[in-house]
């Protein structure tokens, strides 16, 4: 016997939220959902990469593993002598060796396998013994360039492509279902008055987090303010429970912590279309994995990474603005907050394996997050190839 019918479960997502039914608890429990999704949905992602300053400087280079522990391709950013930036394959394109293992400066590229050697654009120059190859180097001999694209200033390029002004965050996709500015235009229409370039990495208040359970869960709890009253007494104190919404948009949604005192809020400048509220806090959410919370002390970037079917990695990234206003408000206590979230979403993980749950009902008022979650999920599920 098995323990629900196989594969082809029903995935609608009813679009009217008050008649909708969850995902299928086998989404998040089931090995074939668990690649089928990597494939459709994580393969064609924006990825959070890091800031700026991975590539400071010309001819600086850095490796990193798109999305490692899950699909674990190998990447290079480099800073051309132009001072163009690229992100390219870091994988030679005569056998296949990873090329750059370490992060530094390099006028070139050189494999040590057999000496084939790149420009940092990734144009492939020179390579001994190949003088007797027909039609060597050609375009397959290049490095493939991946598409990069930054917030802000997003706009212009979001397409393959050197990139010259260069926004602080850097995001890269390998083969993108969307371009970038559908993710995080709304989110730069919102909150890009923040002077985003004075906002320093602080890796003392950063670190990664792994969670027993399957990743969406993670993203399910993230994106609702429900379960705060329950789950975080602490939160539940600096926020006013009554004046908490969710804004949907296409590829992203906006929860929004408005403060239960006047302190703590950020100090709003007339252009923000939030003037005059007190705001604690923007919670932003960008399909599939990523969040980028706002608060007046500065930004913490979560990155949720799939490891396993039942294993999750989520990485804080803390940028902070104004150091005196750390450790206040809605942005305190993350690690306690995290610590909370951590232990209701492995009871949930432990839930879904149940032979009596199949799939339960959202709450029109609280949950909307999670519904707009479930539909772009199952219509990237479902998208054809
Ligand atoms: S694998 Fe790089 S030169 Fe041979
Ligand atoms: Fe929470």
């Amino acid at each position: 016997m098995t323990r629900r019918p196989p594969i082809d479960a029903d995935l609608t997502i009813d679009p009217d939220i008050g008649r909708a039914s969850t995902l299928p608890a086998k989404v998040y429990s089931d090995e074939t959902f668990y690649r089928t999704i990597l494939d459709r949905v994580f393969l064609r992602s924006w990825q959070f990469v890091g800031d700026s300053s991975l590539v400071r400087t010309p001819t600086q280079v850095h490796p990193f593993t798109w999305l490692e522990g899950s699909l674990d391709q190998p990447l290079l950013l480099t800073r051309d002598l132009s001072d163009r930036v690229h992100c390219l394959s870091n994988v030679c394109t005569h056998r296949g060796t990873t090329l750059i293992e370490h992060g530094g400066h390099e006028r070139t590229i050189t494999c040590r396998y057999h000496g084939r050697r790149f420009d940092l654009d990734g144009t492939c120059r020179s390579m001994p013994e190949f003088k007797d190859v027909v039609g060597f180097p050609s375009e397959a001999d290049h490095l493939p360039r991946v598409p990069l694209g930054t917030f802000p200033h997003t706009a212009s390029i979001d397409l393959p492509g050197p990139t010259t002004g260069l926004g602080r965050f850097l995001f890269a996709s390998l083969r993108p279902a969307m371009g970038l500015g559908e993710l995080v235009g709304e989110m730069e229409r919102r909150v890009g008055w923040m002077p985003f370039d004075e906002f320093t990495f602080d890796q003392a208040r950063s670190r990664d987090y792994l969670v027993r359970a399957n990743w969406a869960l993670y993203c399910d709890n993230y994106l609702e303010g429900f379960h705060i009253p329950f789950v975080h007494a602490s939160l539940n104190a600096a926020l006013d429970y009554g004046s908490y919404t969710t804004e949907l948009y296409r590829y992203s949604n906006l929860q929004l912590g408005v403060a239960s005192g006047g302190e703590d809020v950020f100090n709003l400048p007339s252009r923000s279309p939030d003037f005059g509220r007190n705001i604690a806090a923007y919670y932003y959410w960008l399909f599939p994995n990523t969040m980028f919370n706002f608060y007046p002390w500065g930004l913490s970037v979560n990155v949720v990474r799939p490891v396993a079917v039942n294993l999750t990695k989520v990485s804080f990234l803390t940028y902070v603005w104004d150091s005196s206003r750390l450790d206040r408000g809605a942005g305190a206590g993350l690690d306690r907050v995290e610590r909370e979230d951590e232990a209701v979403v492995e009871s949930v993980h432990r839930g879904t394996r149940s032979l009596l749950y199949e799939r339960g009902r959202y709450s029109p008022t609280r949950e909307q997050g999670v519904h707009h979650f479930h539909r772009l999920l199952v219509e990237a599920i479902s998208r054809p190839g």
